[in-house]
């Protein structure tokens, strides 16, 4: 008999619920008993975790969030509050730890790993920044939500002949900027992987503006030199360059709020499930992806650490296609 420990960490992702449904009940199916951990990392270190029946995970399949809770521990960063998580597993006879999460969470799977516990991550993050999955749980509804407040939002642009920074979230990484923007027909996607020069957008604008253009979209993610905030700020100064009247909308956590669409649900219950097959065939220390379309298996030591490059090449279609 196999005891299995579940838990889900850093940003919460839709879809999470659906992963943590199909490790559960494939677990259940393997004849193993699972447990689950409350709040992530900060949940196994003072040994938080119940047995999951196949009925505790019913219904949970359409909710967003998830119902493990989820954290951010700094003191899981520390080899003490690791060892006092290890402690736990131990006392508890778990044999093996899925951790679903994004980069930091699989950081501390591999650390966990390190230190000879068998542990499987899960890849789920609306940020998609993760190396070791094509896309993660989470990102597929974080993109439609922040497409249908783009689509809104160019209905009222244009009834003013406004220009409108949207920021969207995904930290470090533009992934979510540049997709939003490719999607939503933004006139510019401002990302931190590619510096952008405020005034080269302000003439892009004015030059939109020039060509008729009844609204201008600029897709920024949140975590580009300037943010929303601070191209507005620079764009106050120069507010005459631009030709449209300026307006913000900060996303925020509405794109990690609610349920998952169809991708996700079916991404989550593949990767899930991939999870306790891998755990079966004795493979552990591994990220649980999506590449090529397949449920793949990578090393967490060639996932953590690592930036996920993006394709750049998008940019340029962006702005062709706005014209
Ligand atoms: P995400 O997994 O969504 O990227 P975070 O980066 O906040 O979210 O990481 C979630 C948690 O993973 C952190 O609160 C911490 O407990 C753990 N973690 C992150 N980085 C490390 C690290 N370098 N070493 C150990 N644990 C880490
Ligand atoms: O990692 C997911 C994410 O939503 C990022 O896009 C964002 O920067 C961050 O989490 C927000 O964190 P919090 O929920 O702690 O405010």
């Amino acid at each position: 008999m196999k005891r299995i420990a579940v838990l889900t960490s850093g940003g919460d992702a839709p879809g999470m619920n659906a992963a943590i449904r199909a490790v559960v009940r494939t677990g259940l199916y393997r004849g193993w008993e699972v447990f689950g951990v409350r709040q992530g990392y900060a949940g196994l270190i003072v040994g938080e975790m119940t047995p999951l029946t196949a009925r505790d995970v019913g219904g949970i399949l359409q909710q967003g969030g998830t119902i493990l809770g989820s954290a951010r521990s700094p003191d899981f960063e520390r080899e003490v509050g690791r060892e006092k998580a290890l402690g736990h597993l131990i006392e508890r006879r778990i044999d093996a730890l899925l951790v679903i999460g994004g980069d930091g969470s699989q950081t501390g799977a591999h650390k966990l790993s390190q230190m000879g516990f068998p542990v499987v991550g899960v890849a789920s993050t609306i940020d998609n920044d993760l190396v070791g999955t094509d896309i993660s749980i989470g990102v597929d509804t974080a993109l439609n939500i922040a497409l249908e407040a783009i689509d809104r939002l160019k209905t009222t642009a244009s009834s003013h002949q406004r220009a409108f920074l949207v920021e969207v979230m995904g930290r470090q990484c533009g992934y979510l900027a540049l997709m939003a923007g490719l999607a939503g027909g933004a006139e510019a996607v401002v990302i931190p992987e590619v510096e952008t020069d405020p005034n080269e957008l302000a003439a892009d604008l004015r030059a939109a503006y020039e060509r008729g253009k009844l609204h201008a979209l600029v897709v920024v993610a949140e975590g580009a030199k300037y943010n929303a905030a601070a191209m507005a700020a620079h764009f106050q100064e120069h507010r005459d360059t631009l030709g449209f009247e300026l307006r913000v909308t900060t996303l925020g956590h509405v794109q990690r709020g609610g349920a998952p669409g169809a991708f996700d649900r079916t991404l989550a219950t593949r990767l899930g499930a991939g999870a306790t097959e891998a755990l079966d065939r004795g493979e552990h220390g591994v990220l649980v992806g999506f590449i090529k379309g397949e449920v793949t298996m990578t090393p967490l030591a060639e996932v953590v650490g690592k930036q996920k490059p993006l394709d750049l090449r998008l940019l340029k279609l962006i702005r062709v296609l706005a014209k």
